[in-house]
């Protein structure tokens, strides 16, 4: 098991476009392995490459629904080919913004396009919190963060939050 170092808000890698993928190799499959390991360390519900100081565009969740069901994957390359047009309000949280929770808007389902870590394609119809992670967690690897899906006073608001608990001022 090997933990890496979670990047906070202020890290440049936050913000660059991840790259693609090129070939899903042995290394690809370690750094999912370890991702997984650095989320459910952290206690996390999801967690992209970037997050870890990766700009590669790659994306573990592990998310469990009102309903109990769980959906686990590792997504290489992922893609939001349709989104549909209701959209639900519900509270976000990121490993990379600890402390700071905002409520989001955001389409209620979704279909994703990816490569498994075995490098075959997978297709996802997400509705639920699913829906919701995937869309977080693409968000990162374009260098997008919740806090960026808020009115701009709302995200002063946090900003300001999230700068007194690091500085205590
Ligand atoms: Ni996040």
């Amino acid at each position: 098991m090997a933990l890496l170092e979670v990047r906070l808000l202020g890290a440049q890698v936050l913000r660059e476009r991840a790259a693609p993928v090129a070939g899903v190799s042995d290394e690809t499959r370690r750094l999912v392995r370890d991702m997984f390991d650095t989320m459910y360390e952290a206690e996390g519900i999801g967690l992209a490459a970037p997050q870890v100081g990766v700009s590669e565009r790659i994306l573990v969740v592990d998310v469990k629904e009102e309903d109990e069901s769980r959906h686990v994957h590792a997504l290489i390359n992922p893609v939001i080919t349709r989104s549909s047009s209701d959209t639900g309000r519900s509270v976000e949280g990121c490993l990379s913004i600890p402390g700071i929770e905002e409520t989001v808007t955001r389409p209620t389902r979704v279909t994703v396009e990816a490569l498994s870590p075995d490098g075959d394609p997978v297709r996802i119809e997400a509705g639920g919190l699913l829906a919701r992670a995937l869309q977080h967690e693409v968000d990162h690897l374009d260098g997008v963060l919740f806090i960026d899906r808020v009115s701009p006073l709302k995200r002063r608001m946090l900003l300001r939050k999230w700068r007194k608990s690091r500085t205590g001022r």
